[in-house]
């Protein structure tokens, strides 16, 4: 079955196919970062527009690059939530109208899901069932996978996501747009001990986290600082410290509280090199997906899509958006 994805939640349009028998066949993926980065964040107006100019012209590409006809397809998968609705709307109307227009089963994908299941395109994909920890811009969560489907989630943050704490950090020492990465780089010439954060939630019974905190000291300790270079790379140095820590704490909590040995780190923070390495030291056999799956991609979306297309799922003819959706409430595939 050859499933073509379709991404469009926020700022990057991912296209790709995927097929049930050969893997992936084509992955295009357009980033917006040049249109959003003079106004220091994504705006959501100009997202949506972006991607209306650049869908239909990848879904050529991805076909041309699998060497495919449209009539080949056998299914559609979109990204329907959560995330931007104007976005959203962009890939929806294209993937449903494009199914239709085929006579083929279009379903509606969510966006988490897409992350927590990036590692099984890889060669060693992780067995069923692992506890996932998903960190990208709008969400950070441990999510007890007992199934494709079946999701309990274990612990959430309870204000920002961390990728929208590094990225407001970032913004705060004049990085940029994205900030999350421009953090990473400038934090390996931090220096060890110049700076303590402190570790949020960690004394706290359960598997929350709590991330703004941590971005109003790095602001605070910022404003005392004499502002130099060196000052900025070690308060990013001290500041990913804490965020990294925090998360392996919670990793080894969850995974030591339902005795699970598999664990998988998936969303756009996972692409962050020193929470990989830290990770590695948890007592458990760890997942990730290859570094351009970390971020929003639309591999991610033509494979979950294929495994809930395979499951005879699909969708009704109509579009369907949905900015806020739980992944609890998403039906097991068996
Ligand atoms: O999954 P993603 O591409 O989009 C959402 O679904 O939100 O995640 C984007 C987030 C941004 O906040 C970005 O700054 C962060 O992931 N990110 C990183 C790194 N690469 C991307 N954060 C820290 N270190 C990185 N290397
Ligand atoms: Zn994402």
């Amino acid at each position: 079955m050859k499933v073509l994805g379709i991404e469009t939640s926020c700022d990057e349009t991912g296209i790709a196919i995927y097929d049930t028998e050969q893997g992936l066949l084509a992955d295009q993926l357009y980033s917006q970062v040049a249109v959003h980065a003079e106004y220091g964040g994504v705006v959501p107006e100009l997202a949506s527009r972006d991607h209306i100019r650049k869908t239909t012209p990848l879904i050529k590409k991805a076909l041309a690059e699998a060497g495919l006809k449209l009539s080949e397809l056998n299914g559609i998968a979109y990204t329907s939530g959560p995330g931007l609705i104007g976005a959203l709307m962009v890939g929806a109307s294209i993937g449903r109208s494009l199914a239709w227009g085929l006579k083929i089963p279009a379903v509606a994908v969510h966006h988490m899901e897409g992350h927590l299941l990036a590692p099984m395109l890889e060669e060693k994909p992780p067995q069923l069932p692992f506890i996932a920890l998903l960190v990208s811009g709008g969400h950070t969560m441990l999510v007890d996978v007992k199934a494709i489907g079946d999701y309990t989630i274990m612990g959430e943050s309870l204000d920002d996501a961390v990728g929208e704490a590094f990225d407001k950090t970032a913004k705060m020492l004049g990085l940029g747009y994205p900030g999350g990465p421009a953090l990473a780089a400038i934090a390996e010439q931090g220096e060890q001990g110049v700076y303590d954060f402190p570790r949020p939630m960690v004394r706290h019974q359960g598997l929350d986290f709590s991330y703004s905190g941590l971005k109003t000291f790095a602001l605070t300790t910022w404003n005392k600082s004499n502002k130099t270079e060196q000052d900025k790379a070690n308060i990013a140095y001290a500041f990913q410290e804490a965020v990294v820590d925090t998360l392996f704490i919670k990793c080894r909590r969850a995974l030591q509280q339902i005795n699970e040995t598999r664990l998988v780190i998936a969303g756009g923070v996972s692409a962050n090199k020193r929470l990989r390495e830290k990770l590695e030291e948890l007592d458990a056999e760890i997942f990730f997906p290859r570094m351009e799956f970390c971020t929003d991609n639309g591999a991610m979306i033509a494979y979950a899509g294929a495994i809930r297309l395979q499951a005879k799922e699909s969708e009704s003819k109509r579009i369907l958006v949905q900015p806020r959706w739980s992944l609890e409430e998403l039906r097991s595939v068996v």
